[in-house]
């Protein structure tokens, strides 16, 4: 017979099991361009499967099991007098949580930030208190420890490899995930634009999911319109934007001067005499010649398609073409930037988990990668992916994961002199 310690920590470890294979189902089927009633019934069906193979295992287990003489003993001990489908469903359990385990003790403990990620700083930004304590939020805003109005802004310091001398200290403002509702007042975003505005980048990055009602629409204008950046300002849309009249959402973020990128790319040239004030800030890092141009993607799929055709695009960077910036919604676009050599890609759309466990981390992200890209700096190589927790959600819950805007400084690898 097995101790009894090892029975319970046998069925601990299958209830995690058990319990992060139905979630991870339920975070993979939201990073597909599924209709919204399928996904709700989807993971209705998920939850409610959670619970009848935890009642039924538990049913038979302490009332119909164990019985002598099961027909097939797999495990041992008090395992083996299961029925034989409970006695594979255990082991596929144990499987799944061994593997989820050496997942995050990698992600937590082994693995290191990519030798890309130079720095990184995060500061509260300052809100009036009108702003916070608006009448207009919703009542879930209340809840105890609840993070949703409290963003933060955080500045990274990226390498590029590639990156010409002439845009090193290149600042980009990252913005994403929006979702204009209405349960949080439209004066909080305005106060957080304004503040934005301020950082005066070169070139802010709007990476999608502004609305979640058309209501909100005149939003746009009234919220976004401060953002300015020297080299424009750039967006895509997202998955909760395909849901509502997408076109029209992308027209009205159009009038105010923002270029889309879906599903096309341009180069932008941009004059000697602006790139050299942009590399004017670090000395060390001169302009070498005159030939300053970037080339901006974007890829909204799976929601929107297609993506940026760059077959007729000039080379890589690599081969001495322009960088190359893609904006995505989904971080499950990362292969597509890798094949297409994309420099630095921008995504949102997983809010960093928007529920962090203390000392275990995300738990729910709508992606096909589960929570391997909630949020940060990633390099696989040849791109260097940035993923915003983006400011708000479509419910305003954040614990231990408040919404953030990204300020990114590039930087381009430091030659000896
Ligand atoms: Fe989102």
């Amino acid at each position: 017979m097995l101790p009894l310690i090892l029975v319970g920590l046998g069925l601990l470890l299958a209830l995690l099991g058990h319990t992060i294979f139905w979630v991870g189902l339920v975070n993979r089927m939201h990073g597909r361009a599924w209709p919204e009633w399928l996904l709700r019934g989807l993971m209705t069906g998920c939850v409610a499967l959670w619970t009848l193979v935890l009642g039924g295992f538990l049913w038979s287990a302490l009332v119909g099991y164990p019985v002598e003489a099961a027909s097939v003993q797999i495990l041992p001990g008090w395992f083996g007098r299961l029925g034989w489908l409970w006695q594979v469903y255990l082991v596929f359990c144990w499987i799944v949580a061994g593997l989820n385990l050496w997942a995050w003790l990698w992600r937590h403990l082994l693995h290191r930030p990519p030798n890309v990620l130079l720095s990184q700083h995060v500061e509260s930004i300052p809100l009036s208190q009108p702003v916070q304590t608006h009448p207009e939020h919703h009542p879930l805003v209340w809840l105890p420890q609840n993070e949703i109005l409290q963003p933060v802004l955080t500045r990274r310091e990226i390498e590029l490899p590639y990156l010409p001398s002439e845009w090193n200290g290149l600042t980009l403002l990252h913005l994403s995930d929006l979702h204009f509702t209405g349960r949080v007042a439209q004066a909080w975003f305005r106060e957080v634009a304004e503040f934005c505005a301020q950082l005066q980048p070169d070139l802010v990055a709007l990476t999608g999911d502004f609305l979640d009602s058309m209501d909100c629409l005149d939003w746009l204008a009234e919220v976004l319109r401060p953002l300015k950046g020297r080299l424009g300002v750039y967006f895509i849309l997202g998955n909760h934007d395909w849901r509502l009249d997408w076109p029209r959402i992308r027209a009205e973020i159009a009038q105010l001067g923002f270029v889309s990128l879906g599903g096309r790319w341009i180069v932008l040239s941009v004059p000697a005499s602006k790139s050299a004030l942009l590399s004017a800030a670090d000395p060390a890092h001169q302009p070498k010649h005159q030939e300053t141009s970037i080339l901006l993607a974007g890829n909204e799929l799976p929601w929107i398609g297609p993506a940026a055709d760059l077959s007729s695009a000039p080379r890589p960077a690599s081969q001495g073409g322009p960088i190359r910036l893609l904006l995505a919604h989904s971080p499950d676009q990362l292969r597509w930037a890798k094949t297409h050599h994309v420099d630095l890609m921008l995504a949102g759309h997983t809010h960093g988990g928007q529920i962090r466990i203390p000392g275990i981390g995300p738990f729910l992200t709508p992606s096909r990668m589960g929570v391997r890209y909630s949020g940060g700096v990633f390099h696989e190589p040849p791109t260097v992916m940035h993923v915003c927790r983006g400011l708000s959600a479509e419910w305003p819950l954040r614990w231990n994961c408040p919404p953030e805007a990204a300020l990114l400084v590039l930087r381009s690898p430091a030659r000896p002199s």
